[in-house]
């Protein structure tokens, strides 16, 4: 992973960029040493060690009979599906998929949405995995019985034994009480692991296999990142970026923007947002995440990131090799004018257009972070994962956050259940 900062100085003094990194250095230290806010929800920190052969193979065997299926419908919200998504939107096919096809449900309170799906699955052969930790989220809830009761119509209580697993917490919560009682499979999310930072545990493992993709390179990634992005030294990237947010943000950049040049990553940003957004904007703090996918925004929002108001600063996620190489054509018309490009290949002219935007937003005054990684695939999308997340623990300790609670997001649940009229 290549990370740079061009231009830097042009935002913030070097001198104060050492003493960000060394804060940074101070702030893994407590994380590492556990002896921070929210240390009971670390657990993360080990999962790419604690999903071990043994434990991957669980996973794996349940994948194998869930792949007979020809839709997994993962029923989730928030950290329970936006980590699968991000994996598996980043490693699909865009237009023909022959494994088997994973849905969505229960991110989201739409009719319409969900009405649409109990349709399309009315003649599909199709399962369910069902992920709350804490069993009671409304959203999924509501979902699971729709979904159920449609797999109650088409199969026997055997079959569907074969078609639902459960991912909860191990004893408390509905939803243990339901598998127990129905008798469906079921996985731990363990109490040491928060939603947002569970993608390397079962809850996004088991549809990321069955959606056929190597979890133990994944994972092996993961092990990677633990190694390289643990270290108390500035050669850390996740130091470096940390460091640098934070100082951008003091430095009154209280907007960052994730902007991709390959739209296989629009859902890693989604799940970038939740990461970042849900563990540092508290207490009346916090950088705002935002994202883009380039050149695509550029012609709707690149207008306001070149010349509007100043407070917002991007990083830049690019993948270097991409997996197609189209060579552009020559055409003895040249009605367009286009000939200079031929015999260039497609990613050639994307890069350029991402350097020449990069100058471009540096010198309209937006800094910019540029993170590089090789390619995309489980390796490095295991290993960019487990960078984000520990980055983003050095960054809420930086700010003097709990990166690991959310009460914020209680208040409209209040609000719900009262209008619900909830008992
Ligand atoms: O990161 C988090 O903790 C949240 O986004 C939760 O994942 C989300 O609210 C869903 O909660 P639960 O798994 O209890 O249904």
């Amino acid at each position: 992973m290549k990370l740079e900062f061009p231009d830097i100085e042009k935002f913030a003094g070097l001198r104060s960029l050492d003493k960000a990194y060394e804060i940074a250095i101070d702030k893994l230290k407590i994380l590492l040493d556990r002896d921070g806010a929210g240390n009971d929800f670390l657990g993360w920190i080990d999962l790419p060690v604690k999903m071990n052969k043994s434990e991957l193979s669980d996973i794996q065997e349940t994948a194998e009979i869930m792949k007979t299926l020809e839709t997994v419908v993962v029923i989730g919200i928030g950290g329970s599906y936006l980590g699968s998504r991000a994996v598996i939107e980043a490693l699909k096919p865009e237009f023909k998929n022959n494994n088997t096809e994973i849905l969505f449900a229960g991110h989201n309170l739409s009719s319409d949405y969900h009405g649409e799906l109990l349709e399309y699955l009315s003649n599909r052969k199709f399962g369910l995995i069902v992920i709350s930790k804490s069993g009671t989220t409304t959203e999924p809830a509501v979902a699971f019985r729709f979904l159920y009761d449609l797999l109650k119509q088409k199969c026997t209580p055997s079959e569907i034994r074969e078609r639902i697993v459960v991912i909860t917490d191990a004893q408390k919560g509905a939803l243990r009480k339901l598998s127990q009682e129905e008798g469906f499979k079921s996985f731990v999310i363990d109490d040491n692991i928060g939603g947002r930072f569970s993608v390397l545990s079962p809850v996004g493992l088991l549809p990321i296999a069955i959606a056929n993709y190597d979890i133990e390179s994944l994972i092996k990634g993961a092990f990677k990142g633990k190694q390289d992005f643990t270290r108390l030294n500035t050669d850390n990237p996740a130091i470096r970026y940390a460091g640098v947010r934070n100082l951008l943000y003091v430095g009154g950049r209280k907007l960052e923007i994730m902007v991709n040049y390959n739209s296989r990553l629009n859902y890693f940003a989604e799940w970038w947002k939740q990461l970042y957004g849900e563990s540092e904007g508290k207490d009346k703090k916090g950088i705002f995440p935002a994202s883009v996918s380039f050149t695509t925004d550029l012609h709707s929002l690149g207008q306001y990131i070149q010349d509007g108001e100043r407070f917002l600063f991007e990083t830049l996620l690019y993948v270097d090799n991409t997996k197609h190489n189209l060579i552009i054509p020559e055409w003895h018309s040249n009605h367009d004018s286009l000939n200079y490009l031929a015999g260039r290949s497609m990613e050639y002219v994307n890069r350029k257009a991402a350097q020449g935007t990069t100058k471009a937003h540096i010198s309209g005054n937006v800094p910019n972070i540029i993170i590089e990684i090789p390619r995309i695939n489980e390796f490095e999308l295991g290993k960019l994962i487990y960078f984000f997340e520990i980055a983003c623990g050095i960054s809420a300790y930086f700010l003097g956050v709990n990166p690991f609670d959310q009460p914020g997001v209680e208040e409209y649940k209040k609000n719900m259940f009262e209008l619900l009229g909830k008992p």
